[in-house]
């Protein structure tokens, strides 16, 4: 069993200030690989600030990673021929939180879809070209006569963002790595663009990496789950396991925010908000992450159940994971 792209110890430390630097150590060493066999969708969970982007643009190759190695279909990431290089661009894309970023105000939207389609000649004239957006557009659920030939300013959110997935999907990729997604778009359109997620991973066999502060979503769309806090993958496995019956004491803090739908049950004064509890608690409970002076070193992880490991200082007394690779212990999804 091969994998797609392979993260063996990456870590990403971003250094500010011209005379005294400033280190912040914003992903910790962490492995983790995708299947090349079996697509799947995996979240990356934490609250603001924790690394979540900072991890997928390392993982896209975005942002140069401080250690490790990054793999693509076995090839280095940092040995690759122009070529392959370019062969990883088009099968790792990315959709970011805030689709402005990516628009050109200047342009109409189909800019946004062409340009790629000629960067690395997908089409052969253009009227392949028109017909292979017409195609992503539709795979999304957009009208193409209601957006081609408009500019960004003349859609709403929601479509903006649904054209991002249409230009993600377009490349035919391999992976994608959504980052907040549907943060700025209202609750339906939501659960529809996370319903063409998954429709991307059951019907073409595009592996998704999710990126949310919200464990509701991630509950929804992803088979298996991480949990990043400052840095730090504390807990992973599948969704069922780690959002049902969390281990580390900072994923419970997590899950104890989801809004509960029981009528009888009050909502606590920190519901839906992961940000504040975690400031209450000051670096998270457990022993071993108030060890800020260990902050560089490689943390172990352990197995508190089948398909389930948590890194926590805590859970020393259960089993130590043989492999580093915390995807080893994800479960496979069904095809
Ligand atoms: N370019 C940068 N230079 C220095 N520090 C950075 C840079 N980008 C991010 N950071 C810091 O790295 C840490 C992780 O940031 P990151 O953007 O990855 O978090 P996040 O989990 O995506 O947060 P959010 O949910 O708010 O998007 C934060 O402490 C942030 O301030
Ligand atoms: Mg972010």
């Amino acid at each position: 069993m091969g994998s797609l792209l392979k993260a063996e110890n990456i870590s990403k430390e971003y250094v500010s200030g011209t005379f005294i630097k400033k280190r912040n150590l914003a992903l910790k060493p962490v492995s983790f690989s995708i299947d090349d066999k079996t697509p799947s969708i995996t979240a990356i969970a934490g609250e603001s600030g924790s690394g979540k982007t900072t991890f997928a643009r390392v993982l896209a190759g975005i942002l140069k990673k401080s250690s490790g190695v990054l793999r693509f279909k076995d090839k280095d990431l940092d040995y690759m021929t122009k070529d392959e290089e370019l062969n990883f661009k088009k099968d790792v894309q990315t959709i970011f939180q805030d689709p402005f970023e990516v628009y050109n105000p200047f342009y109409k939207v189909d800019h946004v879809l062409t340009t790629p389609l000629k960067k690395f000649g997908m089409a052969s004239s253009k009227s392949e070209s028109d017909e292979m957006i017409i195609s992503a557009l539709e795979e999304v659920g957009l009208r193409p006569d209601e957006t081609l030939g408009r500019y960004p300013h003349q859609l709403s959110g929601g479509q903006r963002q649904r054209i991002m997935v249409a230009r993600a999907f377009l490349l035919r990729p391999k992976i994608i790595i959504a980052d907040e997604p549907v943060s700025m778009v209202d609750a339906s359109l939501r659960a529809t663009i996370l319903e063409e997620l998954k429709n991307l991973r059951k019907n073409h066999g595009i592996s998704i990496i999710y990126i949310t502060h919200d464990l509701t979503t991630a509950y929804q769309v992803a088979d298996n789950i991480m949990v990043l806090y400052r840095g730090q993958v504390v807990e992973a496995g599948s969704v069922e396991n780690v959002i049902n019956n969390p281990a580390h004491p900072y994923t419970k803090l997590l899950t104890d925010c989801i809004p509960k739908p029981d009528p009888d049950q009050k909502w606590s004064k920190t519901s839906g908000d992961i940000t504040i509890q975690s400031r209450i608690i000051k670096g998270c409970d457990c022993a071993f992450c108030n060890q800020s002076n260990d902050k560089e070193s490689f943390r172990e992880i352990y197995e508190f159940k089948k398909n389930q490991i948590v890194s926590c200082k805590l859970s020393k007394k259960m089993k130590l994971c043989a492999d580093k690779d915390i995807s080893k212990y994800f479960i496979k999804p069904k095809k």
